[in-house]
């Protein structure tokens, strides 16, 4: 190993909402954060190089990216997911959930239904609310520890809601799915045959865990690259998120047409020259460091589930195929909404994602973020065993 994803880097006082905001946001001030989704390792060195270089030219005026800036993208995605991006379906927005409210704005009127697949990241539901929409929720199946997709629930709902637009979370946060080929051309054969547009949030695709492949929807039938609008990012990979920088992909040129418009109406014009900078490097030189970064994550979730197995069996892990983000099953604890709330975040003093933000099916669980060096983990998960365990005697 190159990188040493093991130290334990201080991020108090750092303007962190992961760690800065706790008793702001109604937490105890020593609760561990394993909650927001982005990691406490730092970005490689190669980026950090790249920001300082630009840091000492010292002048930041009104920035824009080039053709270096599309090539080096187009050979990551072609690289990573057997993925061909053409210059002009790009779009940069400054982050993936401001492109998912554009895009409802732009594809979508006031009123019309808008469908996603709960349990799933909570700014899905709040964006379609946000913006006046009806939101319609195709629930995930829940059985045998895994999650899958009720198909005719979900033509049923489209049907009858009259909806217009998917918002599609692959890989999915937090069941930790990676949709398969099958289940992607099942969801995007519906949609066709509705004329529904589908919003592909792939924001993880980078996580993905041995014997899973990450298939971008757009590209699993050339038909569907045309009632899609793509979301991808270097801001999770490799730890950007503060930076604000996402690339949207929309093959369709009057989907992207109205998109472009939509985005000109909020004043949006240029990414921060920052986040381009971050970007390029981290494309460009981040292959390795990745691959390091995933084994890291791989031996943090062997070690998670050792630790439920042996030591805190009434936990179940929900098995993720990508995603650093874990979803847990306290049902068998049997207890409520209110006391599983005061488990974790009184008696552990962690700051886990509670179940129920994600919506529809999420009463009982909790998400865990495991992208920390092994010892933090390990730590929370001491903490949540003494909890329990008080809990339960
Ligand atoms: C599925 C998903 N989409 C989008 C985001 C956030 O994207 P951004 O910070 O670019 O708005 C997250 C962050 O957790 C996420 O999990």
């Amino acid at each position: 190993m190159q990188y040493n994803f093991d130290e334990i880097i201080e991020r108090k006082n750092t303007d962190c909402i992961k760690y800065d905001f706790a008793v702001k946001r109604g937490m105890p001030e020593d609760v561990l954060p394993l909650w927001v989704a982005d990691m406490d390792f730092r970005t490689p060195p190669f980026v950090i190089d790249a920001l300082v270089e630009k840091s000492r030219h010292g002048i930041f005026g009104y920035s824009e990216s080039g053709q270096d800036y599309f090539e080096i993208l187009q050979s990551w995605l072609l690289q990573s997911h057997t993925w061909k991006v053409q210059p002009d379906w790009l779009v940069k927005t400054p982050g993936v959930v401001y492109a998912i409210c554009t895009a409802i704005r732009a594809l979508t009127h006031k009123g019309d239904g808008v469908l996603i697949q709960q349990p799933v990241y909570y700014p899905f539901a709040g964006s379609v609310l946000l913006n006046e929409r009806r939101l319609v929720v195709n629930q995930l199946i829940y059985a045998k520890n895994r999650y899958a997709i009720n198909y005719e629930d979900f033509e049923n709902k489209i049907i009858e809601n009259k909806v217009k637009l998917f918002i599609l979370c692959n890989p999915h946060n937090p069941v930790g799915r990676v949709w398969t080929e099958e289940e992607l051309t099942l969801l995007g054969d519906i949609c066709l045959k509705h004329g529904v547009t589908v919003v592909s949030d792939e924001i993880h695709a980078d996580f993905i865990y041995p014997g899973y492949k990450h298939l971008v929807f757009a590209n699993t039938k050339p038909e569907f690259a045309q009632i899609t609008v793509t979301c991808s990012a270097p801001t999770k990979t490799f730890n950007l998120a503060g930076l604000q920088v996402s690339n949207i992909f929309i093959p369709n040129p009057s989907i992207r047409h109205a998109f472009r418009q939509e985005m000109a109406k909020s004043g949006y014009n240029q990414l921060g020259i920052m986040g381009i900078i971050a970007c390029k490097a981290a494309y460009q030189n981040g292959r390795e460091w990745l691959t390091e970064l995933i084994n890291y994550l791989g031996g943090s979730l062997n070690f998670l589930r050792s630790f439920l197995s042996e030591k805190i069996p009434q936990v179940k892990l929900i098995e993720p195929e990508g995603t650093y983000l874990v979803w847990l099953d306290f049902k068998q604890l049997n207890l409520s909404e209110d006391q599983l709330e005061d488990l974790i975040v009184k008696k552990a003093g962690l700051w886990l994602d509670k179940g129920t933000i994600f919506g529809a099916g999420g009463e009982g669980f909790q998400r865990i973020n495991i992208a920390c060096p092994r010892a933090i983990l390990e730590r929370a998960l001491d903490r949540l065993e003494k909890a329990i365990k008080d809990l339960i005697q």
